[in-house]
């Protein structure tokens, strides 16, 4: 009995054995497989050019169409590019980032460069350790980048500000809501604006306040801007969601007597114009400057001379041409 006993224990045990066994081959066969996939996923990458494009903020759509123009040229000049950027617009942080892309020693550093005082040192940081650097958006004239790519910010400050003047009449008080009052693109902006409006006698800006590039506060600031001036009757933003961040505040105190003016082709602007809400924006190319700007690095890591500047094209979009932007 005692002899069956161990028998049976014998050839369970072996079996249990023979289970074992067989996972265990399997589970191995698996992990074989998966990691000969990996390496041959990551081997072509690994050799292809590594750029960082670094924006204001991560799922802001206007950079998400920098963004498209860069992955296009990524894709036909055989480069990786890696978008990153703060999940809400914060200077501190976008220096960070541009910090640790400095310290990951990558091909290439493709920047909007907020605040010339602040990017400045950083840039040329990265230039002595032989990363070449090219703004977007917003340029560091003064420090050792490579070329910035982008909006003339003062002239389309100038742009809007003629778009303004004449399209309306009379005399008026203008509002101006701008994305920070610390970004040099938005300073260019309303300094060119600023300089055109004081051509025109009967147009005056009465206040301007920033939105924090954010549509919510956008329509608080234009809010308590209309509530103080009640009589502004043409209110312009100068970052892409400002305008209708000024149409919400215009909706809130339920007011249809004031003329808006924006910035940009997001969606919504668009569609507002289209319905009469707002009269005219100043198109940027923001897929343009991010293909401009991998293709130019491409060149410079292939030997060949870039320019120093590199503008990218400004149009007006107003009811006359806003169907054919939107299928663009
Ligand atoms: C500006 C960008 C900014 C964006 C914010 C654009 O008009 O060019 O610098 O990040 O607006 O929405």
């Amino acid at each position: 009995m005692t002899n069956k006993r161990w028998t049976i224990s014998l050839i369970l045990l072996f079996f249990l054995f023979l289970y074992v066994l067989f996972h265990f081959v399997i589970a191995t066969q698996k992990i074989e497989r998966t990691v000969e996939q990996l390496q041959q996923t990551a081997q072509p990458t690994k050799s292809l050019p590594h750029f960082v494009l670094i924006s204001q903020e991560f799922d802001n759509p206007y950079w998400r169409k920098v963004e498209q123009g860069a992955k296009e040229a990524a894709k036909q000049y055989d480069v990786n590019v890696e978008y990153i950027g703060p999940l809400r617009t914060n200077m501190d942080e976008q220096m960070k980032l541009l910090e640790k892309a400095i310290a990951s020693r990558v091909d290439g550093i493709i920047v909007q460069s907020l605040n010339d005082a602040r990017f400045t040192p950083l840039i040329d940081k990265a230039i002595a350790r032989n990363i070449p650097v090219i703004t977007i958006d917003t340029d560091a004239p003064k420090s050792r980048r490579l070329a910035y790519v982008g909006t003339n910010n003062f002239e389309a400050g100038q742009l809007l500000g003629k778009t303004v003047a004449s399209r309306v009449s009379g005399n008026n008080k203008i509002g101006v809501i701008i994305g920070s009052d610390t970004s040099a693109n938005q300073q260019l902006r309303l300094q060119g604006f600023q300089s055109i409006i004081a051509q025109h006698p009967g147009l005056s800006i009465v206040a301007v306040s920033a939105s924090n590039i954010s549509r919510i506060q956008a329509s608080i600031q234009a809010e308590k801007m209309l509530r103080m001036y009640p009589d502004i009757s043409v209110m312009v933003g100068t970052s892409a969601l400002d305008a209708i961040g000024i149409l919400m505040a215009m909706k809130n105190l339920d007011r249809g007597d004031v003329q808006i003016f924006g910035f940009d082709d997001v969606e919504e602007t668009l569609e507002a114009i289209k319905q009469g809400k707002i009269v005219a924006t100043v198109i940027q190319k923001p897929y343009d400057m991010g293909f401009s700007a991998v293709k130019l690095m491409v060149e410079h890591l292939a030997g060949k001379p870039i320019a120093n500047e590199y503008f990218t094209a400004t149009e007006i979009v107003d009811a006359t041409n806003v169907e054919q932007e939107g299928t663009r």
